[in-house]
């Protein structure tokens, strides 16, 4: 199998030789910070690294994973908005650099792209591909409206939260390998098999990406620290934090707006490290990311690239990033 730096290099290339119309500026200005912006590369790495273990050559998968690259790319833009969110991969974000009308627009046009991108190839898998990569946006939007509603709430459950970043996250992760699985010709038990190691990877990267939205070190993980304390959103670290925090302070703050927004952040970290849920929420990740090289073992890949993939959903947890 081809390593994962050949692979990334190989995605970067393509996304650097993307073709934009040169007008109108402020539509595609915002398209091209954002993709050369970096970003780790995720999901057109799961497509390629797939297509390559299942036999298939990765370029002719190549411009499926430049869609699936696009589209997380075009949520973000939307998702920064709704999440009032400054600063993403160190830099300021599309609606503070430009403003949210910018945001929408070129977001929109991201999405129309992914598709674009999406349907190219000979024609035989097409309708594979549309239909996959249309049911998972569905979803992912889905997940994006439970995450805002689940603010408002005091009464999220863990089965409510883990659903919510099955849909917002993990199907776009499961739909990233199954791509690379139908574009190398693969069995369905085999597309099946990827696309349950993608799904439960994204439910170990999302507890991470809500662990590092508290416990980060701001200039590595690109985006501000505390954002989702300042939204109230309803991650694994609040919900059993509200279940555990029996001296009622933890409710106080929620919704409070009075508070200083750094007082609010440090009150509720310490509540998180008090309970010892820093901890505990690594482990939970790590019971995911064994689920996701479980759901490999029922097809016959090789050694090698059986370690090929839980070293990368082992680094999927530990990144800082
Ligand atoms: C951010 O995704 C959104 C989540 C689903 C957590 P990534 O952490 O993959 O973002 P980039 O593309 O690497 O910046
Ligand atoms: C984002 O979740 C999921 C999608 C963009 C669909 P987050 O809101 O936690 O992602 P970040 O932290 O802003 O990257
Ligand atoms: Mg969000
Ligand atoms: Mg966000
Ligand atoms: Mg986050």
């Amino acid at each position: 199998m081809f390593s994962i730096d050949y692979l990334i290099k190989y995605i970067n290339s393509a996304i650097d030789k993307i073709y934009y119309p040169s007008e109108p500026n402020g539509l595609y200005e915002p398209i091209k910070y954002t993709l050369s912006e970096g970003g780790k590369r995720l999901r057109p790495l799961l497509t390629l690294a797939t297509c390559d273990a299942l036999g298939g050559d990765i370029d002719g998968a190549k411009n499926q994973a430049i869609g699936v690259e696009i589209f997380h790319n075009f949520t973000l833009l939307h998702d920064d908005v709704m999440d009032k969110a400054d600063i993403r991969r160190g830099k300021p974000t599309v609606h503070i650099k430009w403003d949210e009308s910018t945001a929408i627009l070129s977001g929109d046009a991201m999405l129309t792209l992914a598709t674009q991108y999406m349907a190219k190839g000979d024609g035989t898998k097409t309708w594979d591909v549309l239909s996959l990569f249309n049911t998972t946006a569905m979803e992912v939007y889905q997940g994006q409206q439970y995450d805002m509603d689940f603010e408002k709430r005091l009464d999220v459950t863990v089965e409510e939260y883990i659903e919510m970043i099955r849909l917002k996250t993990s199907v776009l992760l499961g739909c990233a390998c199954k791509l690379g699985a139908i574009m190398a010709g693969a069995f369905d038990s085999e597309q099946k098999a990827f696309y349950k190691f993608g799904e439960k990877l994204g439910l170990a990267f999302q507890l991470q990406d809500d662990y590092l939205d508290s416990f980060g070190d701001p200039d590595i993980f690109g985006k501000k620290i505390g954002g989702d304390i300042l939204n109230d959103k309803k991650t694994w670290l609040l919900i059993s934090a509200l279940n555990e925090d029996l001296s009622g302070e933890l409710k106080n703050l929620i919704g409070n707006t009075q508070i200083d927004s750094i007082e609010k952040i440090k009150r509720v970290k310490t509540i998180y490290s008090n309970l010892n849920l820093d901890n505990r929420c690594k482990n939970l990740m790590e019971q995911y990311v064994d689920e996701a090289i479980d759901a490999l073992k029922t097809i016959g890949l090789n050694e090698n690239d059986m370690k090929f993939f839980k070293d990368l959903a082992k680094g999927a947890i530990v990144r800082s990033n």
